[in-house]
């Protein structure tokens, strides 16, 4: 086991605010680590840096040892790293399933050339199907399957999301706020469903949620950053005691 992201220096400004001020974050594979910090610190800011929605004005962005720094998010994607965002966005329209199925990386329907051969597409589509199926299951999920997206409870659109970022065959899950607005009950299932992703596919996960008190009992690792900083990193416990962090939150 190794790491498997790394985020080098990587400054982030908008206009004359520093989001991201020389933020350095080693991900172990197959871990869950957690990106805390209050609001405005950057959290979101160094999601959208690493899954290419935004450039870092500075620093590098290493994947399994490969520079990936300024790739668009797409090709961010077919790499292995997917995520979810702090307000879901899903097919409202669509099923559960459909979600899913849309979220296919080598989805033929993407192609136009490969959508022509009808008999292909097909096959593809029931092979997609079965392994949302499978996906649902694994999220227990799959009684909801032909549910309509827009009419599910806040944390299954969180577990769809999910859901939708397995399709991919994603290896590291970026995942902004998972739990939040999430009734306690549901939303220690949801961290259960992570930590049996990490144990049976070996999904690494890099998140990002205030829900401390529900988290901090799943997790590996804890980062926290304060006005664009890491201020610290490591053992969940080391961490939670750490001044540094005691400070960012208590001294506002
Ligand atoms: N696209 C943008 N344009 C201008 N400023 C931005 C943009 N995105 C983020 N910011 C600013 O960068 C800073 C960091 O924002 P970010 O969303 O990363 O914080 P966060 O840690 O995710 O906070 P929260 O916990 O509230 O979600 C904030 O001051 C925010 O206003
Ligand atoms: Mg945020």
């Amino acid at each position: 086991m190794g790491v498997l992201l790394e985020v080098q220096d990587v400054t982030k400004t908008f206009g004359s605010l520093v989001a991201l001020d020389r933020v350095s974050l080693s991900v172990e594979e197959r871990k869950l680590t957690i990106l805390i910090g209050p609001n405005g610190s950057g959290k979101t800011t160094l999601i959208n840096v690493v899954s290419g929605f935004y450039k870092a004005d500075k620093g590098k962005i290493l994947y399994q040892g490969e520079d990936i720094t300024g790739l668009p998010p797409h090709r961010v994607y077919r790499k292995g790293i997917a995520r979810t965002f702090q307000i879901p966005a899903l097919f409202w329209k669509l099923t559960v399933l459909e979600n899913l199925v849309a979220a296919e990386k080598n989805h033929p329907g993407e192609s136009f050339v490969r959508s022509v051969f009808k008999s292909a597409w097909e096959g593809a589509e029931t092979q997609a199907t079965e392994k949302a199926l499978r996906i649902l299951e694994l999220l227990g999920l799959a009684g909801a399957w032909n549910s309509e997206a827009s009419k599910l409870s806040g944390g299954q659109m969180k577990l769809v999301e999910i859901g939708r970022a397995l399709m991919s065959d994603a290896r590291i899950l970026l995942l902004d706020e998972p739990v939040s607005g999430v009734n306690p009950t549901l939303a220690h299932e949801i961290f259960t469903k992570l930590v049996r992703l990490r144990d049976e596919l070996g999904v690494t996960f890099l998140i990002v949620e205030h829900r401390l008190d529900i988290a901090l009992d799943y997790v590996d690792y804890v980062q926290a950053m304060a006005y664009g900083r890491m201020i610290s990193g490591g053992d969940p416990k080391v961490v939670m005691k750490d001044p540094k962090v005691i400070d960012a939150y208590l001294g506002g």
